[in-house]
């Protein structure tokens, strides 16, 4: 999927990850979107972050799929050096067990003398100015942003011996995995303008079709699911997207479904499984090293060609 989107805000936010580590860096808080939690996953995050022990927090598990949650915690609670839990961002008590996890993953540092450096990233609107009012305990970072706004590295003394730093939501340059793009643009994390609505609102159908069809039943009082463009045109008639003519104006059913999806209202809906995330993972690896074995084979018989040329034209004279 076509996603336009200005990389400069990126690169400052690479730029003031790699410089925390340089500062110090103990463990790292990755910040997940549960409903879709392979996909909010930063690909380049271990890279820039050289290792480091990390926290992956489910957030917004209030509109994801319990058992779907709990799949996602086990795959990541098995990688080294890593621990999950899930939450939601406003909750208090939850918030304080992300306090025990840190201490835990970094157990020799957390004093006054060491203190525990603790960096917290995630994509753009995923909840992290949320629950960090949650854990300082005031409204010190403000919510409800529009995705992408840039704002500079902000630390936060959360105890005595435990140092938060922020960072500015961050995407990534290239979404090799396109379900993770469709779905990146259904959660919200991606602004509104850099993406086609009715495409991604197609998808999601697609999804909810093969994993939630009575949800879409139940919500838009449809008997039967037919066709993607089928279901989404009947939802522009519910919601009354009709243009004079009789013609359904299919942009405006496509935003009535992605607001009902983001406002939890189709249900508590996950879009991915680890099972899934993974094959999609190694079908993008596998495109990729197509592509990649395409160009070198073009390269060489580019070569051999010119060599060929020379050669014939030095016999020539
Ligand atoms: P960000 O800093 O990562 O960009 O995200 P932010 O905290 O601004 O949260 C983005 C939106 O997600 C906010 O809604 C916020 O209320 C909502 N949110 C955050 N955590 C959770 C959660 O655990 N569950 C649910 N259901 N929603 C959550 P908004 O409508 O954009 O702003 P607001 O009107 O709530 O301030």
């Amino acid at each position: 999927m076509p996603i336009n989107w200005f990389p400069g805000h990126m690169n400052s936010t690479r730029q003031a990850i790699k410089d925390r580590v340089k500062a110090g860096l103990d463990v790292v808080i990755e910040l997940l979107d549960a409903r879709l939690p392979g996909s909010s996953s930063n690909p380049l995050l271990a890279a820039l972050t050289t290792g480091r022990p990390s926290l992956k927090v489910l957030n917004k598990q209030d509109l994801a799929d319990p058992a779907v949650t709990a799949a996602w915690l086990d795959f990541y609670s098995a990688q080294p050096h890593t621990r999950a839990m899930a939450l939601d961002a406003g909750e208090k008590t939850p918030a304080r067990a992300l306090i025990k996890a840190c201490r835990e993953l970094a157990p020799l540092r957390g004093d006054m003398h060491k203190p525990l450096r603790v960096l917290i990233c995630g994509i753009p609107n995923v909840g992290k100015s949320t629950l960090i009012n949650t854990l300082v305990g005031k409204r010190a970072a403000k919510t409800g942003d529009e995705p992408g706004i840039t704002k500079l590295e902000q630390k936060f003394v959360l105890e005595n011996g435990f140092y938060l730093f922020d960072t500015p939501g961050m995407l990534w340059p290239r979404i090799a995995i396109e379900q993770s793009g469709y779905h990146l643009a259904a959660s919200g994390a991606i602004g509104r303008n850099a993406f086609d609505e009715a495409e991604v609102a197609l998808e999601l159908i697609a999804v909810l079709k093969r994993r939630y069809p009575e949800r879409l039943q139940q919500r838009y009082g449809l008997v039967e699911l037919g066709a993607d463009d089928a279901v989404l045109e009947a939802i522009g008639i519910k919601r009354g997207a009709k243009v004079r003519g009789g013609a359904v104006q299919m942009h405006k059913a496509a935003e009535a479904l992605l607001i009902d999806y983001r406002q939890g209202l189709l249900g508590r809906i996950t879009l991915e499984t680890p099972e899934e995330m993974a094959a999609w993972r190694q079908a993008a690896a596998d495109e990729e090293a197509r592509k990649a074995d395409a160009a070198e084979a073009a390269r060489l018989a580019d070569k051999e060609r010119r060599s060929g040329k020379r050669k014939s034209s030095s016999g020539d004279a």
